[in-house]
Order: C-alpha cells, then sequence, then structure tokens
C-alpha cells in the first residue's frame, strides 16, 4: 500500500512520481521530456517550457496515490528534471536561484500546491547542492536510482556492498517444548507511528490537497464528510494531542512488562519542519510516555524524526547544519531513563541500541531509516560501499554475543527491511543476518507502513523453510485505519511470540459524538483468528498456503491491516488486492520476489 510514507521520500520534486504502472506513455510526455532535453542540452529554459510542463502536469503526485507513469518513463522523467538543477548548479546557480529553478519546475508540473512545493525545496536544497557541489561526477540517474528504487535509473551503479556476518550457522529450534499451554507468560505492549499534530484543529478541511490536513491553518470543511473529526480522520489528518493520550490511557488498562515504540513521533507537516519542532514535538510524546508508563519503554527512531524529513546526515558532513546529529543527542538525553550508557553512546552514534531487560532476553533496537532511499542521499552518495554506520556490523556482533551467552533476541526497527523505501542492498544484507542467527531472534518488531503486517523470513539453504517474524503495526494514527495498538504474549522462558491481541475502535463512530466515551474493543488475537497452531514461521508459513486457497483468510488479513476501518471496507480488496497481500507477507528484501511468486502460483492453480 502505497501511503503517505512514499511521497515523503521526495527529495526536491523528482521522487514524487509514484508507483502504479501503465503500459501506455501519457498524454504530453514526449513534449514535456523532449522539451527538458532541450533545456539540458542549450543550458537555458527553451521558450516553450512552459507550455510543455502545462501540458503534462503531476497533478499534486505529493498528495494522491495513483501514478501514470512506469518505471522506465518514471526514471526518465526524474532524470531529466534532476539533471537540469545538477546542471544549473555546475553553471553557477546559487542556492537561492537553484531553489527558485526547482520551484519553476515543481509548479509548472503542479507536483504539489505553491506552499508544499517551495517548503520541501526550501528545506531540501542545502542538503541537494551539498551533494552536488561534493560529487564532481553526480548525475540524475544516480540520484534517482537511489529515490525511485527502479534499477531501469542507473545501471552502472548498484551501490553494492556486502559485510561479514559471523561464521556458523543456525541451529534448529528446541521444538521439545510444544505444550505452550502451560507454560509463564508476560505481555509487551506495541505501538507506533503517533505522528503527533499539535496544530491538529477538528472541522478543517481533511481532503485539502496537502500531505498532511486538518491544521489549523486549512479552509475548514463544508460538510460532515470533509469535516475533520474529533479524534483524528481517515484521510490527510495527523493525530491531536487528546487522541495520543486517549490511547496511551487505554493501553494501560493491561498488564505487560515492556512497551516498544517503533518510530515516528513527527507528524506529517514535513514542508514546514524545524529542529525546534521537532525537538517539542518529539519531546512532548516521549513525556506522555514517561507519564502513562511505569515499565521500560523501548522507542525507535523513525523517518520522520530529522529535519528535513528523512534525511539523516552523513558521518562525513562537517557542516553543523546540516547534520543531524542534534536527534541522537536529543533521544540519547530524552530515553536515558530507560538506557543505559552503553546504549546512549550508540544512538549518539547512529540511533540504534541494545538492553537486556531481564537474564536471556535482550531488546536490539535499529535506525533502519538510514537505510532507507532518499533520506540517505548525502551518505549513500558521498560514502558508498560499506555498511552505514557500521550498523550492520554491530547487529552481528551484538547477535554472536547473545548466541553465546543463550540469550534470545527481539529486533525492533522503523522500516521493515522488504519496504519499498528499504535500500535492498541493506534488506539483503540485514537478511543474511536474521538467517545466521534465527535461533537467538524470536521475533522482529516494526512499523511505518501503518498497517497491521505480518512478514515470513525464510532459510537460504533450504528456501521453504520459514525461520523468522516480523510483526508490524499497532499504528496509533489513522491513517485510512483506524487507531490501534496490540499487546504480545510472550513465552517467559524462549521468549517466543506466543500470541497477540490488537486493540482499536470504530473512529467513524467515535467522530460522531466526541463527548462519548470511546468504545475500544479487541478486534482480533492471531492464534483464534487464523486458526494456527502457533505464531512460529513455521506455522504462519503454512497459514500463508491455506490462504492462497482459502481466499476469507485474506479478506480478514485485509480487513485487520486497516482495523476495520469503515474506509478500507468500502474500498474491499479484489484478486489483485489479495495477491499483494499475499506478496507482501514473504518479501523481505525489496526487488525479490521469489517467495511472492510461489504463492502467486499457488493461488492461480487453486482457482482452476
Ligand atoms: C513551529 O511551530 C510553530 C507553532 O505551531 C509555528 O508557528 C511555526 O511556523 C513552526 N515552524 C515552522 C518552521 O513551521
Ligand atoms: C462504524 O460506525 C459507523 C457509525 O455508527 C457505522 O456506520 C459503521 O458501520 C461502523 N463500522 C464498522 C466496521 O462497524
Ligand atoms: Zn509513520
Ligand atoms: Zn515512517
Amino acid at each position: 500500500m502505497l501511503s503517505k510514507s512514499k511521497w515523503i521520500g521526495c527529495f526536491l520534486f523528482c521522487t514524487c512520481v509514484l508507483t502504479t504502472s501503465s503500459a501506455e506513455v501519457p498524454n504530453g510526455f514526449h513534449l514535456a521530456t523532449k522539451t527538458l532535453t532541450d533545456y539540458l542540452t542549450i543550458g537555458v529554459r527553451p521558450p516553450d517550457l512552459d507550455y510543455a510542463l502545462g501540458q503534462f502536469p503531476l497533478p499534486n503526485v505529493l498528495v494522491t496515490k495513483k501514478s501514470v507513469l512506469d518505471s522506465s518513463q518514471k526514471c526518465h522523467l526524474c532524470t531529466l528534471l534532476t539533471d537540469v538543477l545538477i546542471m544549473n548548479r555546475r553553471l553557477g546557480f546559487s542556492d537561492v536561484q537553484l531553489a527558485s529553478e526547482a520551484s519553476y519546475l515543481c509548479n509548472a508540473m503542479k507536483m504539489a500546491n505553491e506552499r508544499v512545493c517551495d517548503g520541501m525545496i526550501k528545506n531540501n536544497v542545502d542538503i541537494f547542492t551539498y551533494i552536488i557541489d561534493n560529487n564532481e561526477d553526480m548525475s540524475g540517474s544516480r540520484i534517482c536510482r537511489l529515490i525511485l528504487r527502479e534499477n531501469e535509473c542507473d545501471s552502472t551503479d548498484n551501490y553494492e556492498w556486502t559485510i561479514e556476518v559471523p561464521a556458523g550457522k543456525t541451529v534448529d529450534k528446541d521444538k521439545t517444548k510444544t505444550n505452550t499451554a502451560s507454560t509463564t507468560t508476560f505481555n509487551i505492549l506495541h505501538i507506533s507511528d503517533i505522528h503527533y499534530d499539535p496544530r491538529y484543529t477538528a472541522g478543517k478541511l481533511n481532503r485539502c490537497g496537502e500531505p498532511t490536513c486538518c491544521q489549523d491553518d486549512n479552509p475548514d470543511g463544508t460538510d460532515d464528510s470533509t469535516r475533520c473529526g474529533y479524534w483524528s480522520d481517515y484521510i490527510g489528518a495527523d493525530l491531536p494531542f487528546h487522541t495520543m493520550q486517549e490511547t496511551l490511557k487505554q493501553t494501560t488498562t493491561h498488564e505487560f512488562d515492556y512497551v516498544y515504540y517503533t518510530g515516528d513521533f513527527v507528524s506529517h507537516r514535513v514542508w514546514s519542519t524545524s529542529v525546534e519542532n521537532n525537538t517539542r514535538d518529539i519531546t512532548a510524546v516521549t513525556e506522555q510516555f514517561r507519564n502513562y508508563y511505569n515499565v521500560p519503554v523501548y522507542p525507535v527512531l523513525g523517518n520522520h524524526e530529522p529535519h528535513p524529513v528523512n534525511l539523516w546526515s552523513s558521518e562525513g558532513v562537517e557542516d553543523g547544519s546540516l547534520s543531524t546529529q542534534w536527534v541522537f543527542e536529543l533521544v540519547a538525553e530524552q530515553w536515558g531513563g530507560w538506557l543505559n550508557e552503553d546504549a546512549k553512546q550508540t544512538i549518539l552514534k547512529g540511533g540504534y541500541y541494545t538492553i537486556s531487560p531481564t537474564k536471556g532476553f535482550r531488546v536490539i533496537v535499529l535506525n533502519s531509516n538510514k537505510e532507507s532511499s532518499s533520506l540517505q542521499l548525502t551518505r549513500w552518495l558521498i560514502n558508498r560501499n560499506k555498511d552505514p554506520y557500521g550498523q550492520l556490523t554491530w547487529l552481528g556482533s551484538v547477535l554472536l554475543q547473545a548466541e553465546k551467552a543463550e540469550e534470545k533476541v527481539h529486533v525492533l526497527m522503523h522500516i521493515p527491511s522488504g519496504d519499498i523505501e528499504c535500500f535492498d542492498t541493506w534488506g539483503r544484507e540485514y537478511r543474511r543476518i536474521i538467517r545466521r542467527f534465527a535461533n537467538t531472534i524470536t521475533g522482529q518488531f516494526a512499523g511505518h507502513t501503518h498497517r497491521d503486517e505480518l512478514v515470513v523470513y525464510y532459510d537460504d539453504e533450504e528456501p521453504s523453510k520459514a525461520i523468522s517474524m516480523t510483526w508490524n503495526g499497532a499504528c496509533v494514527m489513522s491513517d485510512h485505519a483506524n487507531p490501534s495498538y496490540k499487546v504480545f504474549q510472550v513465552d517467559a522462558d524462549t521468549f517466543d511470540v506466543v500470541d497477540y491481541e490488537e486493540w482499536t475502535f470504530n473512529l467513524t463512530l467515535a467522530n460522531l459524538d466526541p463527548t462519548k466515551d470511546i468504545e475500544w474493543y479487541k478486534l482480533y488475537s492471531f492464534k483464534e483468528a487464523y486458526g494456527v497452531e502457533s505464531l512460529q514461521p513455521g506455522d504462519v508459513d503454512k497459514l500463508l498456503t491455506r490462504m492462497t486457497k482459502d481466499h476469507s483468510l485474506i479478506q480478514k488479513y485485509y480487513v485487520y491491516k486497516f482495523r476495520n476501518s469503515d474506509i478500507a471496507l468500502a474500498e474491499g480488496c479484489d484478486e489483485t488486492c489479495e495477491k499483494n497481500l499475499l506478496c507482501d507477507m514473504v518479501t523481505t528484501m525489496y526487488g525479490d520476489t521469489e517467495h511472492c511468486d510461489i504463492l502467486k502460483q499457488l493461488y492461480d492453480e487453486n482457482k482452476q
């Protein structure tokens, strides 16, 4: 599902051509690309540029989901636009002139409204020029390869690197303990993606054409369907303070020993972020965690925490105004009460940490945002071919120590490894580690997609063998879905996930009468809903095979994915959607369709 998170990958504007494919060349495309090519040839704006770009508007690609372009068309357009900017910089444009040219292009092609175009450009221009100025051979195709994730964009540079994974091979799990019913368990609360919006204002227009709406400076809504609700809204809305409080309060009606928060504190007002405001919002959410929870909280950094959004600075960036070290310093201090000195040190290095909350159990928190495409532009383009921040090498060594100490490990991250925004090289190397340590890792927990999802990892030597699980979701904000949280039941000896419950409420109903108490309800518990024996990878893998026959199970998955939201129910899930859901459940590295193809084939065979 393309979420808002896709377009926030926008670096300047060239990223904003979204992913739905279409084979036909759209009207006006040739003229626009030809005229941009002329621009590159003659070095100044061709006289018919206005007209040509006007013939091929990309109407509000920052907000809408559908793209009229296929992947090679996207690469082509993105490359031309980026090359035009690079050329102008080389010809001597100042930062201001370059921003103005980018603004012209963004607005001429109607990629967003003016304040979003200009805000995004203002936030990103320094970094863009930094990259160009520090790379003599920088090209549009290299940048677009990173941003769009399409291999067609650059065949010469695959951003290849590899890490050393500790030798050895995963031992099979001890399956002697089958009677889970009699074991002791404890609970872990999972919440994610709060996207707190201090400017949230009920009654404003929810479809405002900007990445987030329902804010104090938006126009008023005109009727019930366009007025932002009191508790939030399915479309164009982040989370008001009182909905965050209500949710956290509700979670405390459960018992749990730890809280996992898998990232994204800050709202989607990405065109006007600032260090001050992001600091204020991260602080406000963290403070609420401290208010409501008297157990340790293990927070993860999301891609929305830095300013500008997504752009974590490279190790080598010395320019203070471009550095995102401030985020690390902020959270090392703010989260310090739940962590120890060692954890603070690795946070300061790269936003990741590990801690052992109790004997035999270890939590590892990754900063997976660094690896995702656009946000890592500076690092990828300047300091390539290496494991960013040494994080994966560190992960391998922590897991090796854990294995030796016979600890079991939960791995937490924001962007899951198979996501389009997780760079494939990173996803591949991460997966090598997961495969090596599948016996030590008893669960992965992620956020970012705003959806309730599961992902199965398979072995490399024995590809049909499922070896590890990521549990995604517990998203609090209401992006096309109802607000939710999850309570995981964990075996106190093996630290395996035994089951989980997902809780939610009907946002439409709650908004009808805000004076009434919200009616939270348990949407499902996994074992019961899917009739599985356990949440072990092998049993979930069998479930996926059953899904290829019994499509009512996929329909159930779809409903849960959006937490029973009216908007998702109205949209429904057709055959293509069902197959995509199956694929997403087995995609652990972007672009690797091996297991997806197997499931799709089973699906088709069963239909006949
Ligand atoms: C930061 O937040 C304040 C208060 O909402 C707002 O007035 C200001 O414009 C924000 N800063 C930026 C850069 O958007
Ligand atoms: C949510 O509440 C609204 C308003 O009462 C109702 O129309 C809708 O059917 C409910 N949705 C679900 C999934 O029960
Ligand atoms: Zn998010
Ligand atoms: Zn995110």
